[in-house]
């Protein structure tokens, strides 16, 4: 297999806050030539609309067709999949990528994910990857988290899922938003071996500061 055919992920936007860190997070991969299978709630759409002005379209192509209209290009490695289209490759432990990032992750997708619902797209895709021994990685967000939540999560670290709270640190010393949202995406591409330069890195350039 050439190295760029191995270069795919699953990517959902579900309905917590933090539609930034997703929409960051697709450009990066898109920008490394990653081919992009994403999944997208109903509750994200809303989100994405209340929390970035991004209004997107429920159908799937005509959502991929707004995202690479924001995003100015790659649209050939973006694959927007429908929540209830089986027939997508993240459906099947026999053509799905090894990798998936929820981020923003709900505390809902959390739940039916613990519980191997697999009742849309979004869960069946992180069943599968976990079936599979893949690589899941749910950038959660909620604030505070329930003792059910956090029993859904520490059941999840158990079976061997990164859960990644969004909670961006500030030893990088941000002076913007988009330093935050960087924060966080420059550990999620970390986590995936994404090479990255979105920020310093502890123990090199702070020295530099003190
Ligand atoms: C603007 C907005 C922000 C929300 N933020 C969160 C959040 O941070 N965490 C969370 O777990 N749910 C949040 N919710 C609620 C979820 O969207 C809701 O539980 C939804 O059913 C999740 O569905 P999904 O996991 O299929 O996307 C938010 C909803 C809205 C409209």
């Amino acid at each position: 297999m050439s190295q760029s055919a191995k270069k795919r992920i699953t990517l959902a936007f579900t309905g917590a806050s933090g539609a930034p860190y997703g929409l960051r997070l697709l450009e990066c991969l898109l920008a490394a030539d990653y081919t992009v299978y994403l999944l997208i709630s109903s509750a994200a759409r809303v989100v994405m609309a209340t929390e970035h002005g991004l209004k997107l379209p429920s159908g799937p192509e005509a959502a991929q067709k707004a995202l690479v209209e924001h995003l100015n290009g790659h649209s050939e490695k973006l694959i927007v999949c429908g929540k209830e289209d089986w027939f997508s490759p993240v459906a099947s432990g026999s053509a799905a990528p090894k990798q998936m990032v929820v981020c923003p992750c709900s505390a809902g997708t959390v739940a039916s994910i613990a519980h191997g619902m697999s009742d849309n797209l979004i869960e069946r895709a992180a069943d599968v990857v976990m079936k599979e021994r893949g690589q899941l990685l749910l950038v959660v967000r909620e604030t505070p988290f329930s003792t059910l939540h956090l029993e859904n999560m520490h059941k999840l670290s158990q079976m061997g899922v990164t859960i990644m709270p969004a909670a961006p640190g500030f030893y990088h010393q941000p002076t913007s938003i988009d330093d935050l949202i960087d924060f966080m995406v420059a550990r999620i591409l970390d986590h995936l071996g994404v090479e990255q330069g979105l920020v310093p890195r502890w123990g090199y350039d702070q020295r530099d500061q003190n």
